[in-house]
């Protein structure tokens, strides 16, 4: 029997040492470290590992490389296509992360079976051919192109790849795919990291795009080694709130395209929807003559949308008062809070404040700072902001209210949904050239939005 020998891996950067180490020397994480047995023999040719073709690349001079416009695959799926940068690369390899049960599996089946052309291999390691044909039902769409493999040995799976030939490879999930060469389970990071590495030449050498999807742990991060992410090409984290039905495909990492690029989706019974209007979506509840409630002009990704942001304040029935925000930072609401505390003379310490972003939606957006600002102030006195308002504008320490980016998207957001007055901050406005049918407010401190909304 070959000699076993193990290595403890750091599961944060995969780094490795012969004994186990309590801080890793190289990324600084402490209590990474994992014992992962590894064969002595990792030569290829034992395990045959790499049974495709290898090609013998020369060196190349760099200015004679063509640079002809990387041809792109069209994913039949508008927000897909978006967030990979304009379609799919061939021969890249992405890797979409995500919660348990969020809809990875559903997202890559449903664009797989809307592409007609493409011979397409989808390599189930978690569900059974008859569940994937359960959920393909459900989705409704049908087919002639895509092939099923359950299947977890890397080995195998190449074989399969070999006589099939695919022109599009899912692999769901990399986690559950193990190479003999390798003697940990599956899941373990040394297997994950073998297992993408071979995926990743296969890929290159056979110009074939490969889907990767990953689990993400309990810290929200991708499951295995960091180095899977240096690895692929493109990173994309699927992710929503569990109770509501929107769900959000957001690039973190992108060698052919922005990561500033977003899409929305919408889980139905039937499987997800694009939303290619999110606003429509966000703000379909009337709340005309409520307290606590504004809409905000907001931007995530490169895509202006307005979002309801609500906020209830009472008295506080204990000593230290409660804060809470959901889809918003919560140090960021204490910030504004003090601001308004400071700025606009209001005793908000004696109070309770909640605070909500409509539709489970986390938005990073600084210039959601005046709607949540104005959301705490209208609950608080119980006066109604005017239903076609809505604002704009990063606030900052000394109540000032300070330039976003991208305004003009903004406002044509906001006109197109129909609003009447936007706020904005002042000197944001050079440039701005558009005619519009909205009336602009500039505000230049909290106190004169105040003035505009609650008179
Ligand atoms: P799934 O794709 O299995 O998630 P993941 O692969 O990320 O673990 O998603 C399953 C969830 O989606 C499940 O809770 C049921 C729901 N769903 C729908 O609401 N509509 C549908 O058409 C499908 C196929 C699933
Ligand atoms: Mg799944």
């Amino acid at each position: 029997m070959a000699k076993l020998k193990s290595v403890y891996v750091c599961s944060n950067c995969g780094n490795d040492s012969p004994k186990w180490l309590g801080k890793c020397p190289v990324c600084g994480e402490w209590n990474t470290y994992v014992e992962e047995i590894i064969s002595k023999d990792k030569s290829p040719a034992k395990g045959g590992l790499h049974p495709f073709e290898t090609s013998k690349a020369k060196p190349l001079l760099l200015k004679d490389v063509e640079t002809a416009e990387e041809p792109r695959i069209n994913l039949h799926d508008a927000e897909f296509n978006r967030v990979l940068g304009g379609g799919l690369v061939p021969g890249s390899l992405v890797l979409i992360g995500g919660e348990p049960g969020i809809g990875k599996s559903t997202l890559i089946l449903q664009t797989v079976l809307g592409l007609n052309s493409l011979k397409t291999l989808y390599i189930s390691g978690e569900e059974s051919a008859r569940q994937l044909k359960l959920r393909a039902d459900r989705i409704n769409s049908n087919s002639e192109n895509c092939f099923i493999v359950c299947e977890t040995n890397l080995e195998q799976i190449f074989v399969h790849i070999q006589n099939l030939k695919p022109e599009f490879v899912i692999i769901d999930s990399i986690q559950t795919i193990f190479t003999d060469v390798v003697e940990s389970s599956p899941g373990s990071v040394s297997q994950v990291r073998e297992c993408s590495a071979a995926i990743l030449k296969f890929a290159k050498e056979t110009n074939t795009p490969v889907v990767l999807i990953g689990h993400i742990n309990k810290e929200g991060s991708i499951a295995g080694p960091k180095v899977l992410e240096h690895i692929v090409d493109t990173v994309l984290q699927f992710e929503g709130d569990q109770h509501y039905m929107y769900r959000i495909l957001r690039s973190i990492k992108n060698r052919f395209g922005s990561t500033a690029e977003l899409g929305i989706y919408e889980m139905r019974q039937n499987g997800l929807r694009e939303v290619s209007n999110p606003s429509e979506l966000l703000l379909t509840q009337n709340h005309e003559g409520l307290s606590g409630v504004s809409i905000a002009a907001a931007i995530e990704g490169v895509r202006p949308f307005l979002i309801e942001t609500q906020a209830l304040v009472s008295t506080a029935a204990y000593g230290t008062p409660q804060r809470s925000a959901t889809g918003f930072d919560l140090r960021r609401m204490n910030m504004l809070l003090a601001v308004l505390e400071k700025r606009a003379g209001f005793k908000l310490i004696q109070k309770d404040v909640f605070l909500n972003i409509a539709g489970g939606l986390k938005v990073n957006d600084p210039a959601m700072d005046l709607a949540v600002i104005s959301a705490v102030l209208s609950s608080s006195l119980d006066i109604s902001i005017e239903k076609h308002v809505c604002m704009t504008g990063e606030v900052g320490l000394s109540g000032e209210i300070r330039p976003v980016n991208r305004i003009e998207q903004r406002i044509l957001e906001a006109e197109k949904l129909g609003f009447s007055k936007i706020l904005v901050p002042q000197n944001n406005l050079k440039g701005f050239t558009s005619k519009v049918n909205i009336e602009i407010v500039q505000v230049r401190k909290v106190e004169e939005a105040f003035r505009q909304l609650f008179g």
